[in-house]
């Protein structure tokens, strides 16, 4: 059975509006460990009426509409994934795990072309063989959606098959099963454009977490001077343009049965380009001292097309001297090297220079840095000046201010 064009029975139709998009749903956003706060003002911002219901590390748990989310997925700079939750239930033996998966009223999620897949994960349960699992879910909701769509096998199989799938999230906690359909698609870091990386460049959800949580629009100038692959001026000069987070992308949402493809594409022409909401921000300087990166930044600002607003230079950071920017507001952001781009010996004496140096440019220059926790102690900086703990790439991090 060939499922390329769905037709959806008319029964079902109305359910999906009823169930589906005229409903507030539960939902799980997926954020940078550390930026909690921060990323639930921007949610807020985005989607004024939504309410929340917690907040975890890494995550916050909120409820609101379909086309929320969609908003939420185009527009936030913060968010790693979204996800709806469908059920949860406490699951103990495989009959009951199975039984509640089946009564999910699958149709209503999944449009009957597109291929799905399994994400299993399990922690202190009874239930913990995960292929096992997948065996039940699969059988589950294969039974389920062919009673509305006979011949339906859209268990994805292959690699592509499952890059393009529809992923759904079951988790089991102390045998709490919560099962969750993923709205997103790839991670919101990846922003749609083509990007060429330097070493340990970091993501774009973390860059815009620490710009938001530094309040880059209040200062005049941003500084970017270690700027690697350039994430952190390019984030800047798209939030700047206004340029909606996901606007050159794809979402999990748009292969939903009753997705208006056509009110999708209004709504994003509304937002971009002339329509577009332009944020004052501070003029962009990124540099760094090597000449290799410098070049990769270029063709990133290029393939964004942000060229014109970020001046760009081969620059040693330690030679930047306050002069140049008296009676301005500078903000300077700094994700130095760490980990294994630096040997041990050397890393505290860089972190001291950098903070020595930061100090030579105040009072004009405020600094947000990223310093790993293990030698935050011995450089000699205040607890107070520790803006939250994070990490990246598994090395446990401290966000300064100083
Ligand atoms: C961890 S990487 C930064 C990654 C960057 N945030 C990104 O997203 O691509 C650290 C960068 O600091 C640069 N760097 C190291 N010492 C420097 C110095 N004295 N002046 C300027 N840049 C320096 C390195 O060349 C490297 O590109």
């Amino acid at each position: 059975v060939i499922f390329d064009k769905p037709i959806i029975p008319k029964n079902i139709s109305r359910r999906i509006k009823q169930n589906l998009y005229a409903k507030e749903h539960s939902f799980f956003a997926v954020v940078q460990p550390g930026f909690e706060i921060i990323a639930e003002k921007e949610f807020m911002k985005i989607v004024p009426s939504m309410s929340v219901s917690s907040r975890v590390r890494g995550g916050i748990e909120f409820s609101c509409s379909v086309d929320d989310i969609r908003n939420l997925n185009l527009l936030s700079r913060t968010a790693t994934r979204f996800m709806m939750r469908v059920d949860s239930f406490r699951a103990i033996y495989f009959e009951r795990f199975r039984e509640r998966l089946s009564r999910i009223p699958w149709e209503i999620y999944i449009s009957p072309s597109v291929k799905v897949s399994f994400s299993i994960s399990c922690s202190e349960s009874r239930l913990y063989h995960t292929g096992r699992l997948e065996e039940e879910a699969v059988s589950a909701l294969s039974t389920s959606m062919n009673q509305t769509y006979p011949g339906w096998d859209g268990i994805a199989m292959t690699a592509d098959e499952k890059a393009s799938s529809q992923v759904i999230l079951i988790r089991l906690d102390k045998d709490d099963c919560t099962v969750s359909i993923d709205t997103t698609g790839e991670p919101l870091y990846k922003r749609g454009y083509r990007t060429f990386v330097e070493k340990a460049p970091i993501r774009e959800t973390f860059a815009a977490s620490i710009l938001l949580t530094a309040g880059m629009s209040d200062y005049d100038v941003l500084l970017d001077p270690m700027c690697g692959s350039g994430v952190f001026s390019l984030e800047a000069a798209l939030m700047k343009k206004g340029e909606p987070a996901g606007i050159r992308r794809k979402f999990a949402f748009e292969k939903w049965p009753g997705f208006s493809a056509a009110s999708f594409e209004y709504l994003k022409k509304t937002l971009s380009g002339d329509s577009a909401v332009r944020v004052p921000g501070p003029e962009i300087f990124a540099s760094d001292i090597d000449e290799k990166a410098v070049v990769t930044a270029g063709k990133n600002f290029d393939e964004s097309g942000v060229s014109d607003m970020i001046n760009l230079s081969v620059k040693d950071f330690f030679t930047i001297a306050r002069s140049g920017f008296e009676r301005k507001k500078v903000l300077v952001v700094l994700n130095p090297p760490y980990g294994k781009r630096i040997v041990p010996d050397e890393i505290l004496p860089f972190y001291k220079r950098i903070i020595l140096q930061v100090a030579n440019l105040k009072p004009e220059c405020c600094a947000y840095i990223l310093v790993p926790s293990k030698i935050l102690k011995n450089t000699g900086i205040s607890q107070s000046n520790v803006v939250l703990q994070c990490n990246n790439g598994g090395i446990a991090l401290a966000l300064i201010r100083i």
